[in-house]
């Protein structure tokens, strides 16, 4: 009996040992975002990106600008075809580092995963925005390979894509 105990409460010891071992977000960029039910958009827009896909939910050390459903419905009128949204959400990627809101400054810009084209940041008493008009309306939601960043009012877009809807 004794000899159960010892054998029941040293395999309790090293199944807390187990968990307290594991990462501290066990929810990939990816996951996180698919469970979010403010991104439900960006998540049917990833579905036909599986390129994409795989990198948030295997690179690590990155960064991601996820446009909120609002976000997207603030361009429904916009006419947008499969490969331009593509080109919008790799916008919003940056693979090269895990930027928490603390990381970002005032005239700070990154390069996106979009034909390396940067993003531009705007630090001032109203918020944290990307490109002047994308503003993070939710910073810093973790997961074990990055960090996500919601934007609302509008995604940020690409110069090759103002350009096509100024035309
Ligand atoms: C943001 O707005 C400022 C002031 O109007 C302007 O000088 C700057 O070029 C804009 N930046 C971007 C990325 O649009
Ligand atoms: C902060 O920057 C954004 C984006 O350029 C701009 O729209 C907003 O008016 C600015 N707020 C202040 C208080 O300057």
């Amino acid at each position: 009996m004794r000899f159960f105990n010892t054998v029941a409460s040293s395999f309790f010891v090293a199944t807390i040992f187990l968990v307290s071992s594991l990462p501290a977000y066990a929810q990939s960029v990816f996951d996180v975002i698919s469970n979010d039910p403010q991104l439900t958009i960006l998540r049917t827009y990833l579905a036909t990106t599986p390129g994409l896909t795989n990198r948030l939910r295997s690179s690590t050390d990155i960064t991601i600008f996820a446009p909120t459903n609002q976000a997207f419905a603030n361009v429904a009128n916009v006419d947008l075809s499969r490969g331009q949204i593509a080109q919008i959400l790799r916008y919003h990627f940056v693979p090269s580092g895990e930027f928490l809101a603390s990381d970002i400054s005032d005239g700070l810009q990154l390069r996106s995963a979009f034909q390396s084209e940067r993003l531009n940041f705007q630090v001032n008493s109203t918020g944290v925005f990307v490109n002047n008009f994308s503003q993070v309306v939710q910073p810093n939601m973790m997961a074990s390979n990055g960090v996500i960043h919601k934007i609302g009012n509008t995604p940020a877009l690409p110069r090759t894509i103002l350009a096509a809807l100024n035309r």
